[in-house]
């Protein structure tokens, strides 16, 4: 077999300009050997332009993420009592949801084995809040990752460079080709992770929004029918919702602000729309789980979970286990903050809106999140916002207080937040919190 024959089919011709389907073979055959640096990036940017052109059928993109998943280590849970369920959200402003979720869903009975990434651009990193919470473990290895899911039900971690070399290869590859925002591609790169980690069923929060990986409703459509069905044509169940990220979610966003706010859902006194999306997600990973059989019934175990307080109980057993300490953690809720600090007020009257997006740019500058991989984040920094999307304001009012990493990072951060505000007269139409669900 040779490179240039399954590039050129997959680009086609003039008389066949979408290409053909690749056999798993030709597929096996170019990541493998690219993993191996025994076909060049050239090859593999050639192609993979093709495949941002043509496309790829399900199966042939459940063939790439097999392919990429056993490109390295894959966590083996089948010596462990399940169900397995994991949920995956594409990443968004003030985005908790997995932190209360999972002491949740591990409550009712189904096991939450949860590898997270960290904050990158605009998008906040679930790895960087855990380890808000001083001396937190994010870096399991895969015995004890799997000690704590059978003694807590769940356990967080971080990806080891050895999960998916492949995908780690192609995404530099991607984001230097101008071929990351191809659906095939970003589907398998999402699903190679997911499934190394060994869930049987898999739930996704695709958003979509200015604070979204995808800003529009319809493309965020596409990749969810996408995760879902290859998820399924991988033998695994799956389901999704699509959900709206113009806005953050929730009053508070950084890094140990949003560990605060999961206590506030874990005690039943969260923010509305953390709290209705972590009980819409819980119930699917439930029905998933085979714990529940209707999306109601889901909603209420969660309910459940919270007012009996089991979930609240389970999320602090978690926090010792991984090294942190949960009565310190409890003495420093809704005190320790940031010394940096700013009020962020009204610059006239009207009903607001507030882009998440530009609140994710701030964000890097308060030190909430990172521009590269490298970069330090800093616990303290982020936002409490005293308005929602839709309030009212009247011109000096507080809408947000701002925290700092130091006191030079406002002169860059303040006027993106004052631009993330915009005044209308008339009352706002807020868009639905979930704009479809896919089974
Ligand atoms: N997130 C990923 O993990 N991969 C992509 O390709 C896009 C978003």
């Amino acid at each position: 077999m040779r490179a240039t024959d399954v590039i050129m089919k997959k680009r086609g011709s003039i008389l066949n300009p979408k290409g053909e389907k690749l056999s798993r073979e030709e597929i096996a055959f170019l990541i493998e050997n690219y993993v191996k640096g025994e076909i060049p990036d050239y090859q593999v940017s050639a192609w993979l332009m093709a495949v941002y052109f043509n496309g790829m059928t399900f199966e042939e993109t459940a063939d790439l993420t097999d392919i990429m998943l056993h490109s390295g280590d894959v966590i083996d849970l089948s010596d462990m009592k399940g169900p397995f369920v994991d949920k995956h959200s594409t990443g968004g402003v003030g985005d908790k949801i997995s932190l209360p979720l999972a002491p949740i869903v591990a409550s009712c009975g189904v096991k939450v084995p949860m590898m997270s990434g960290r904050a990158l651009g605009h998008t906040g990193g679930t790895l960087d809040k855990l380890e808000s919470i001083e001396g937190y473990n994010v870096q399991l290895e895969s015995d004890v990752f799997k000690k704590y899911i059978t003694e807590c039900g769940f356990a967080m971690t971080g990806q080891t460079k050895k999960v998916v070399p492949a995908d780690r290869l192609l995404y530099a590859l991607r984001d230097v080709t101008g071929t990351v925002e191809s659906i095939p591609l970003i589907t398998a790169s999402i699903l190679s992770k997911k499934i190394a980690e060994g869930s049987e069923a898999l739930v996704f929060d695709v958003k979509y929004g200015s604070g979204a990986f995808m800003k529009n409703e319809q493309e965020a459509i596409k990749l969810a029918d996408s995760l879902v069905k290859t998820t399924q044509a991988m033998g695994r169940k799956a389901s999704a919702l699509i959900t709206n990220m113009n806005t953050p979610l929730g009053f508070k966003t950084g890094n140990f602000l949003e560990i605060e706010e999961t206590l506030d859902v874990l005690e039943g006194k969260g923010p509305e729309d953390v709290t209705e999306l972590t009980y819409q997600l819980g119930s699917l990973m439930l029905i998933n789980g085979g714990k529940a059989s209707t999306k109601n019934e889901g909603i209420e175990l969660c309910k459940n979970a919270v007012q009996s307080g089991k979930a609240m109980e389970l999320f602090l057993k978690n926090v010792d286990m991984q090294g942190g300490n949960s009565k310190k953690l409890l003495s420093e809720r809704n005190v320790r903050r940031s010394s940096h600090v700013r009020k962020l007020k009204a610059e006239k009257d009207g009903f607001i809106k507030i882009d998440a997006y530009k609140c994710g740019l701030a964000g890097i500058h308060l030190g909430v999140g990172r521009n590269k991989t490298d970069e330090k984040v800093f616990a303290d920094s982020g936002f409490i916002q005293q308005k929602i999307e839709g309030d009212f304001v009247k011109k000096g009012d507080v809408i947000m207080e701002v925290f700092g990493k130091d006191e030079d990072c406002f002169d860059s951060a303040m006027p993106i937040l004052s631009d993330s505000i915009s005044y209308s007269e008339s009352e706002i139409t807020k868009k639905d919190l979930i704009l479809k669900e896919i089974l």
